[in-house]
């Protein structure tokens, strides 16, 4: 009994398109890529200009709101985002109740969750379903609130998060810094009078914010989506997000260079562990990419910012390793034929390891940014034309067909 049936409940056409490499869920006008030509635009905007002409606030703005903001615009924007960035003080004993190794991304993941429970004005399943997909200003404007709050706490939770891992006592927001200026200042300041982030490093962690604020429907923001699509609240379709984010193949990507490279150790060793790879024995890191076939636009810019930082920081001993790697595998038959090229990981574990933030923190600075182009998603669904329909997908079913049910005592 129960020889495998395929679709013996339904019949017609079902496309099978195992990790969606073709399916196109939706029509988006936030983020462009193209990945063969390797561009990558947000709204528009080459990305190469707005890493050196704009910020990762003024971005963020740009990517969930549509244009670039006015001046009065942006500091409208600005203002509620930093004065948003305050937690509530139960938060602090919510932050202790995790182990002392607790991963950064595991308590990312929660306390995003756990800023929900705050706000049940934006719990659509208090407020009415509607609550989001309304588009009248009163919807708009609880919207634009829960925007401000998730952005500006995700650098609060994320200070948290560092902080709690050290033993030391949080820091509340400090006012009159800019956003990268403020998430430094809450994870560095010891106590010391007129302490001030360093600007350079201030700046560089400023431009990787921008580059990783959005990457138009990779795992997490599909993630969001699929969440969001039930009308959950925003905190739990963001932190459904961030669950996603963590994984070894996506936001964790970065933290796994760094192993990789530890691992290798010298240049020397570079080319037996390409072989491994090519054994598939091990996997390259940083290296490949669902969307672009040729170097992912963001890893020259990361590249370039990783100079900057090293000048302030020093040379990190695993650049050269890195720099070996990354020559080796770009003439190597086996990449070439692949298509595979350094993604935006490649480089900036090697910035934040010269920061000074532990290894296993990357994916948090990964996903403070992040944050922003979740929003723009899950922003763009709600006020979509023809409102939300929640993504369920369909399977091909290749299990058993009907079959009796068998007493345990009977059973062989
Ligand atoms: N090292 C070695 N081989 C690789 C790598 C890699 N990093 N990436 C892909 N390949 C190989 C695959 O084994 C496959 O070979 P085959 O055709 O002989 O079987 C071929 O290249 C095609 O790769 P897929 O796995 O089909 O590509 P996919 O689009 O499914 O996966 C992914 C993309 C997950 C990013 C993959 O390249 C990978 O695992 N990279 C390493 C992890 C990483 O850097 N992730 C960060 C992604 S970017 C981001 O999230 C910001």
């Amino acid at each position: 009994p129960g020889e495998p049936e395929e679709n013996e409940t339904e019949k017609g056409l079902r496309v099978s398109d195992k990790g969606f490499l073709n399916t196109a869920v939706l029509r988006s006008e936030i983020t462009f890529i193209d990945g063969d030509a390797g561009v990558l635009r947000y709204r528009g905007y080459p990305i190469e200009q707005l890493a050196v002409q704009s910020s990762h606030l003024e971005t963020a703005y740009l990517l969930i709101y549509g244009s670039l903001p006015s001046k009065a615009q942006f500091q409208v924007f600005h203002d509620e985002v930093m004065h948003h960035s305050v937690i509530h003080s139960d938060a602090e004993q919510f932050f202790r109740s995790f182990r002392y190794d607790a991963h950064p991304m595991a308590m990312m993941t929660t306390a995003l969750a756990y800023l929900g429970s705050y706000y049940s004005e934006a719990n659509p399943s208090l407020q009415g379903q509607n609550l989001f997909t309304r588009g009248d200003a009163a919807s708009l404007a609880i919207m634009d609130k829960q925007i401000y709050r998730l952005i500006g706490k995700a650098t609060t939770l994320a200070a948290m998060a560092y902080r709690v891992r050290q033993g030391r006592e949080f820091v509340t927001p400090p006012t009159g810094l800019s956003y990268t200026g403020s998430f430094l200042y809450q994870m560095d300041h010891l106590g010391q009078e007129n302490y001030a982030p360093n600007p350079v490093l201030e700046k560089a962690l400023d431009v990787l914010f921008l580059l990783h604020a959005d990457h138009e429907l990779n795992a997490s923001a599909t993630t969001v989506l699929q969440t969001g699509s039930s009308l959950v609240d925003p905190f739990s379709a963001v932190a459904a997000g961030c669950a996603s984010l963590y994984g070894p193949l996506h936001g964790g990507a970065n933290e796994a260079v760094i192993r990789m490279l530890i691992s290798i150790g010298k240049p020397e060793n570079v080319p037996a562990f390409i072989e491994a790879v090519k054994k598939r024995e091990k996997v390259l890191s940083g290296f490949g990419h669902r969307v672009y076939k040729t170097s992912d636009p963001r890893s020259f810019i990361v590249r370039k910012t990783a100079d900057e930082v090293f000048k302030i920081t020093g040379r990190d001993d695993l650049l050269d390793t890195a720099m070996a790697l990354h020559d080796a595998a770009m003439k190597d038959e086996y990449f070439i034929k692949r298509k595979l090229a350094p993604n935006v990981d490649f480089w900036s574990g090697l910035i934040y390891r010269a920061m000074g933030f532990p290894n296993d923190y990357f994916p948090v600075l990964f996903a403070v940014p992040r944050v922003v182009g979740w929003l723009a998603h899950w922003r763009q669904m709600m006020l979509q034309s023809g409102g939300v329909k929640i993504w369920r997908p369909r399977q091909i079913y290749v299990g058993p067909g009907k079959r009796d049910y068998v007493p345990v005592d009977e059973r062989i």
